[in-house]
């Protein structure tokens, strides 16, 4: 039996800072509203001419040097992002040829916009169970600022640049124990970009929301993952020994590790620093809890993530 295991991390996040306090000259808002509201203090904005491959190359140079593999090694290439570079070629086309990776490898983008991650970690992992890959790049990785509309108060304090990056390889044992991915269209019109290339109005999209429709969406169906998680592979909550959460909100997040029985510090938590990265933010978040040591070898851990689509998933991971 072949499983794949994640053998390297990385994330990246561009220099420039948008604090809550800048927020507070743009709209109408405070610091104090959108700490309790939301958890977040900082996001980080791309720089003019940082595109979304720029930031997934970043992050995968770094996951690549932790896991000691050189890029022609790389035999898939996938990027969960919903703020591609160009609506073609693919942004993980873009990054395999950024990376010099010249073996004519597939390379493909996941759009399932929060959820982008946990989509592209199961494609990759069937791949290699498949045999039809042995050493996968897979990134999360955006541009939100692009389709942030900086006078709705409502959403636009939510929102962040950022990549993040695994290198998972082919394995004897897991590694990847088990993934689960779902989608319900039928509720677009809680959480969409209200345009793109077919609606001919592409450059002035931005991402609308109903956020406290979604916030209650998000927190029952994340119960609902981790139940169906456990039960399909004879798991206690007890088994489990981080939860990488989706870095969407703060209070969205604690739900979920209540519902886990998990105090607080075995939840990792970056969504302060960062704000919502949609597909980049659960890579960002493990490989910061990986690089100061909180997550070790051997370790047991449920990743889960809720966006758009709506899309939801999880992946349990014995890292
Ligand atoms: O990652 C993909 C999935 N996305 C999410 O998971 C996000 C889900 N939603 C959320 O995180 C939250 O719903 C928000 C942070 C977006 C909003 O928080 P909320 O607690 O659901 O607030 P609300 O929308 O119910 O609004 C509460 C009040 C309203 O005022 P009234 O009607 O009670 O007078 C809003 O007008 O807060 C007001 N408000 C603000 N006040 C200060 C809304 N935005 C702001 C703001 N600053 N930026």
């Amino acid at each position: 039996m072949i499983y794949s295991r994640i053998i390297g991390t990385g994330s990246y996040l561009p220099e420039q800072l948008m604090t809550n306090a800048d927020f507070e000259k743009l709209i109408d808002t405070t610091d104090q509203w959108i700490v309790e509201r939301t958890g977040i203090k900082v996001r980080h904005v791309a720089a003019e001419n940082e595109l979304t491959s720029d930031l997934a190359v970043a992050a995968a140079r770094r996951a690549l040097e932790a896991a000691n593999v050189v890029p022609a090694n790389i035999d898939l290439v996938i990027v969960g992002t919903t703020t591609p570079d160009r609506v073609f070629p693919s942004t993980a086309c873009i990054v395999q040829a950024k990376l010099g990776i010249a073996n004519a490898s597939p390379a493909f983008d996941v759009q399932a916009v929060c959820s982008g991650f946990i989509y592209a970690l199961a494609t990759a992992n069937n791949f290699i169970k498949a045999g039809q890959a042995r050493t996968a790049l897979v990134i999360g990785a955006e541009t939100l600022s692009r389709i942030t509309d900086y006078t709705d108060r409502t959403n636009c304090i939510l929102w962040g640049d950022g990549a993040g990056a695994v290198v998972l390889t082919a394995s004897e044992e897991p590694g990847i124990i088990s993934t689960h991915i779902h989608a319900d269209g039928r509720y677009q019109d809680l959480l969409y970009v209200d345009g793109g290339p077919s609606m001919g109005n592409g450059e002035k999209a931005a991402m609308r929301m109903q956020g406290n429709a979604v916030f209650k969406m998000a927190v029952n169906t994340l119960d609902a993952i981790v139940d169906e998680t456990l039960a399909a592979n004879g798991m206690e909550k007890s088994d489990i020994d981080w939860l990488v959460p989706h870095q969407a909100n703060i209070r969205i997040i604690q739900a979920t590790g209540k519902k886990l029985g998990l105090p607080p510090e075995r939840v990792v938590v970056t969504v302060d620093q960062h704000g919502n990265t949609s597909a980049a933010s659960i890579p960002l978040a493990f490989d910061t809890a990986v690089r100061d040591g909180r997550i070790k070898r051997g370790q047991t851990l449920l990743m889960e993530a809720f966006g758009g689509g709506f899309t939801w998933g999880s992946a349990l991971v014995k890292y």
